[in-house]
């Protein structure tokens, strides 16, 4: 089997990495993939975005498979690309898609749905935005409509932090077009959780559950980032809430999707809060979430080439699905001053016996060496039976990995451990 996986970040390495476990697995192509991701498959010059690129090199290839990682690509319809050249593809298609794609649609999709999220209203007219926001409880969550590299959600404190925000994405356009509608929405407090799960658009199996780490420093001090670490499973996430999730959030969703003519088949993830008035969706992401995908693959014992195409051929319900009763931590490593300026180039030293266990996310080759091209850079992932054992291995890795400016935090799973122990 030759095999296309559409992205170039740490998820993308992990994807790699599992699908080589199949015997069956020839040749795995990126596009574009990155300079650690060479060492696992062939990396092909052609951007994410590239989508006619993409479906031309797949048929030039004769791919017999393809895996359309990000959000990107799948909104703008990579699967329908890949699909009319008679390309089976894990992922959902554009009009799936946009439950990522559109808050708009997300939001109004559960509310005509019954499925529990913050309260909110949506407005195309920035002066109604700001004359709502005189009297709207504070603080509040004001989200650009659009994709906007996951940067387009700003929780206001004040009156004005939110009207600034408001102005920034409907005046300022600082997210381009996604900012044309906006959506602001009730603030909700409580333990975030990560559900991904599989779907043919039929049957949905949730994988383990995890926590994100998303502020850059320490104790979720400083900015939002991209994920500077997780941990799976994540211990609020019960087996009772997670029964009740199934039926108030998971299964609704699927059967919305199919009620509204966008059969979602792929990896649907579930941003979940668990509030005092219950587990409400945060929000939807039509694809593997990252650094998500690199504490829960590791976990996964079945093989997840057969699990990927059980969701294309709709045959989900008779595959197994299974994870290791085991726990799994990955630290980011980032260049220093990301999220906003950071610089690039500085060459990384990574021991050949951890490599297994390192997802590469920000790397170029060049001359046979591997130096730094990104912002968060890589991950580094250990499985063992106590989360505490998962810290400290995860840790361990970390320190024997160099690169000049290196940073990360140093209490990723602190949290879960404390909680687990409650
Ligand atoms: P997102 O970019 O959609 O992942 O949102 C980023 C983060 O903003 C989430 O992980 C939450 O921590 C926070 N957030 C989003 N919506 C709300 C909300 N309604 N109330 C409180 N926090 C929120
Ligand atoms: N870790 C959150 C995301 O992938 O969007």
């Amino acid at each position: 089997m030759k095999i296309l996986v559409v992205g170039g970040g740490g998820r993308e390495h992990a994807i790699i990495k599992k699908l080589k476990e199949n015997k069956t697995v020839t040749e795995i192509f990126a596009t574009p993939g990155n300079g650690g991701i060479a060492k696992d498959a062939t990396c092909v010059d052609i951007g994410a975005k590239e989508i006619d690129k993409i479906a031309a090199f797949a048929m030039e290839n004769a791919i017999d498979y393809a895996v359309v990682a990000p959000d990107d690509p799948l909104v703008l319809g990579c699967v329908d690309a890949l699909e009319e050249k008679g390309i089976p593809c894990f992922g959902p298609r554009a009009n799936a898609a946009i439950i990522e794609g559109s808050k708009v649609f997300s939001k109004n999709l559960m509310k005509k749905y019954n499925i529990p999220t913050a309260a909110y209203e949506v407005f195309t007219d920035m002066d109604a935005a700001l004359t709502y926001l005189d009297t709207a409880p504070i603080p509040t969550v004001i989200k650009a409509d659009g994709l906007a590299l996951g940067k387009g959600v700003i929780i206001a404190m004040t009156r004005k932090e939110a009207k600034d925000a408001v102005r920034s994405m409907m005046a300022d356009k600082v997210f381009g077009k996604s900012g044309d509608q906006i959506v602001i929405e009730e603030f909700l407090t409580g333990p975030e959780v990560s559900v991904l799960s599989f779907t043919d658009g039929k049957t949905v199996v949730p994988m383990i559950s995890s926590m994100d780490h998303k502020r850059a420093g320490d104790n979720d001090t400083g900015l939002n980032t991209g994920g500077m670490g997780t941990v799976a499973p994540n211990p609020y996430y019960t087996a009772e809430l997670a029964e009740e999730c199934m039926q108030t959030i998971f299964l609704p969703t699927i059967a919305a999707m199919n009620a509204e003519g966008r059969k979602f088949k792929g990896c649907l993830y579930f941003g979940l809060m668990l509030t005092p008035n219950g587990p409400k969706v945060i929000e939807y992401n039509c694809r593997f979430g990252d650094p998500e995908t690199q504490v829960v693959l590791p976990l996964l014992e079945s093989d997840l080439l057969t699990v990927m195409q059980a969701t294309t051929n709709g045959t989900l319900a008779e595959t197994e699905v299974k994870f290791a009763d085991k726990n799994a931590c990955c630290v980011i490593m980032a260049s220093k001053g990301y999220p906003t300026a950071y610089e690039k180039g500085y060459e990384m030293t990574i021991p050949e016996v951890i490599w297994d266990n390192v997802y590469v996310a920000g790397a170029a080759l060049k001359d046979g060496k591997l130096l730094t091209n990104g912002g968060r850079v890589l991950g580094a992932t250990a499985v063992a039976d106590t989360l505490d054992q998962a810290i400290d291995s995860a840790y361990k890795m970390v320190k024997t990995i160099h690169f000049d400016n290196a940073y990360y935090r140093n209490d990723i799973g602190a949290k879960a451990l404390k909680a687990g122990r409650n």
